[in-house]
């Protein structure tokens, strides 16, 4: 077995050879003087069962190319096998056609994926699951939910409410309930412009109780401000979140720092931006 990284999230790649007892595969992902990626592989794979791990994160196209080169350039040394290990997927959001004369570009992405050579794909809480279909090679899809109801049951906090922010959400916030504790509420939102949501109306109590807000993705923040917005109107107590994907794009964690949210719990599929030190992230490993 041989791991290889690419450049997107060094320390869970790190944190997984740690927890498998095996070295990270030497290799060298960097860019010509044109922007170009160069990989060169600095070990023998030849027969190897390869492991490469690239989260699709910012910059997203980049790290996409550095991917799929390194998967080329191990199928092209003659690996056994080879897994693409994806702790974040792009493009999840653009899963079907929202109008005319749009791409599906979660499927143009796993078309490359399997072109450049992975025989099979992990992945971590893919936003829209039916994405494991747009491969005609084993998937496997797992959850990080588990990972961060039982943190929150450590913390053992005995009667809050767990929120989902949108109803397509529900399904994830009802299982960190049953894992976790506590109720439910749901809320329903919609979308009023490409990043942008408003929030409708909740279903459930939440009247001087700690909510907890599960969802897949914090991106811009927006759906969590607004779900907090709501939240506190309705008389919540403490605000916490749980989410799988920390993307936090567009001055997120600026935003979220100034709001009522307490604390923010998310994984390290996508690392935090360098320099960034806030009291309100807690990251919880998935490797
Ligand atoms: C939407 O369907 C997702 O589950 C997330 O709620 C959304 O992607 C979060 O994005 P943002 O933080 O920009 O509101």
């Amino acid at each position: 077995l041989q791991i290889f990284a690419g450049n997107s999230n060094p320390r869970l790649a790190c944190a997984i050879t740690n927890v498998l007892e095996v070295p990270l595969g030497r290799a060298e992902v960097s860019s010509w003087s044109d922007g170009e990626t160069r990989v060169k592989l600095e070990e023998n794979v030849r027969g190897s069962d390869v492991f490469v791990i690239q989260s699709l994160c910012s910059p997203v196209n980049q790290h996409i190319m550095e991917l799929l080169i390194m998967l080329d350039a191990v199928r092209r040394a003659s690996a056994a096998r080879i897994t693409a290990v994806i702790p974040y997927y792009a493009y999840a959001r653009q899963e079907k056609k929202t109008a005319g004369r749009e791409p599906i570009s979660a499927k143009l992405l796993a078309n490359l994926l399997t072109t450049a050579g992975a025989d099979r794909v992990l992945t971590l809480d893919l936003h829209a699951p039916a994405i494991e279909g747009f491969f005609d090679i084993p998937v496997d899809h797992l959850r990080a939910t588990p990972i961060l109801a039982a943190h929150f049951r450590r913390l053992g906090w005995q009667d809050f409410v767990v929120v989902s922010p949108d109803a397509g959400a529900v399904a994830r916030a009802d299982e960190f309930r049953r894992r976790a504790g506590g109720s439910l509420a749901i809320i329903s939102k919609k979308r009023t412009g490409l990043e942008t949501a408003e929030m409708l109306e909740m279903v459930g109590e939440v009247e001087g109780r700690d909510v907890v807000v599960v969802d897949d993705i914090v991106s811009t923040g927006g759906t969590l401000l607004k779900a907090a917005e709501l939240l506190q109107e309705r008389g919540a107590r403490r605000i916490y979140a749980a989410t799988i994907h920390g993307v936090f794009a567009d001055h997120a964690l600026e935003r979220i720092e100034r709001s009522p949210i307490e604390k923010v719990f998310v994984t390290d599929t996508i690392p935090l931006p360098d320099g960034v030190v806030t009291e309100k992230v807690e990251v919880l490993t998935v490797a």
